[in-house]
């Protein structure tokens, strides 16, 4: 079946190697010179007000393939809509006049959704479209597969700034505690990350808490306040999302005004800040709140080797199976052995991934809820291996930009 034109989009929060996967649908739908590659501007939203661009008109060149998959961010453009059946029509009509066979959009669950509801309007109206999605977050939280592109990255970099901020935190004979904001929204698969810095050379984060597990403040505070008798200064790791038992995310309790996104996600932050505020206020020592922010999704510069080529796979591969006719699928990995590392791809029923959120196993979870398993720290080392030399240009890390190539 030819592929035809295709168009690609991306969705929801960046990742620091979703353009590995943009570059793995571009590239290969381009060698199979089928027709023209699109890139639609800011996912859906932007598709539904006609804006895309001719990829090659940006992409000129091998050198660009490469400076791509190098870049963070999304390199188009996202979105975070929910489709809704009244922009059917419009879709399908901009697609039509685009003479597009086969559609991708590189997102989470979210985004997933997409895929879903035009494979199924697509598949009721008779259209020959072909939808396919391509995993992307670094919550890591779709259903089915092992792991999702750009978690690997985001986990390296907080393994490897934690191991930075604790030997930071030391150096004085005064005790600090830092607390440290970890992204991850209602999954803790990031804040399991911190569990990487301990090794040989570095003592590891004193204590880490994931959404998975209801947060109890009074328990929190006097588990630190034993925990800085014993050793004066701590470093602590916590999920954004870490709530009450009744459901009530902490950072809450510092602001009670949220935006809400359209699928119904309030914006999370500020729970470090709040935690670090109260543990001043208890323990009468310094206390610093540290959020990693959006540095932990971006940081391109300490991307996995291993993130960037399977991200960029995964792109590959959803080119692959709608050229053979598949639709409403999503590729997904699946972990063959963790020693040695063997990966391999297949694609999977889109009704099964969208909208789904899939937790950290409670059994990761230890220590009364402050740590984490080996088992855990067996399954994230494979994802954050080797390392791509940047394109450094005046000292600095070179990207490219829609705007600028
Ligand atoms: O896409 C996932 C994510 O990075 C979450 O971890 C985080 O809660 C959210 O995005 C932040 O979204 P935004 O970039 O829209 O503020």
């Amino acid at each position: 079946m030819a592929l035809g034109n295709i168009i690609v989009g991306q969705s929801g929060g960046p990742t620091s190697v979703i353009n590995s996967s943009l570059a793995g649908v571009f590239k290969t739908a381009l060698d199979m010179k089928e027709g023209k590659v699109y890139g639609m501007l800011n996912g859906i939203d932007g598709l539904l007000h006609h804006q895309y661009i001719d990829m090659t008109e940006r992409i000129k060149n091998d050198l660009d393939v490469e400076l791509l998959k190098r870049t963070p961010s999304s390199f188009l453009g996202s979105c975070r809509r929910k489709v809704k059946p009244e922009d059917y029509e419009d879709i399908f009509k901009i697609l039509n006049e685009l003479e597009i066979g086969s559609f991708f959009y590189i997102g989470g669950n979210d985004s997933m959704d997409t895929i879903k509801q035009l494979s199924e309007y697509g598949n009721k109206i008779g259209s020959p479209i072909r939808f396919m999605g391509v995993p992307k977050t670094i919550d890591n939280d779709l259903a089915v597969t092992d792991h999702t592109p750009g978690y690997g990255s985001a986990a390296k970099y907080i393994g490897a700034t934690l191991k930075e901020v604790i030997r930071d935190g030391l150096v004085y004979s005064h005790a600090t505690v830092s607390v440290v904001e970890i992204m991850g929204r209602d999954a803790g698969w990031l804040t399991l990350a911190a569990s990487l810095a301990k090794g040989e050379d570095c003592e590891g984060v004193d204590l880490i808490y994931l959404p998975e597990v209801p947060f109890d403040i009074d328990k929190f505070v006097a588990k630190v306040k034993e925990l800085h008798e014993k050793k004066g200064s701590l470093v602590i790791a916590v999920s954004e999302g870490i709530h009450t038992a009744d459901g009530k995310y902490i950072c809450e309790m510092a602001a009670s005004d949220r935006m809400v996104d359209s699928f119904g996600h309030v914006a999370l932050s500020g729970t470090a800040t709040y935690l670090s505020n109260l543990l001043a206020g208890e323990l009468g020592c310094k206390t610093r709140a540290i959020e990693f922010s959006t540095m932990q999704r971006c940081a391109n510069h300490l991307a996995s080797l291993t993130d960037i080529n399977e991200a960029y796979a995964a792109g590959a591969m959803a080119v692959e199976a709608a050229a053979k006719g598949e639709t409403g699928k999503v590729v997904i990995f699946k972990r063959v052995s963790t020693e040695p590392y063997i990966m391999t791809t297949e694609t999977y029923d889109v009704n099964a991934i969208a909208n789904e959120v899939k937790n950290v196993p409670l059994e990761w979870i230890i220590n009364d809820g402050t740590g984490i398993s080996d088992e855990a720290v067996k399954y994230l080392r494979p994802l954050i291996a080797g390392e791509l030399q940047p394109v450094m240009v005046n000292g600095l890390p070179r990207h490219i930009t829609v705007k600028d190539c």
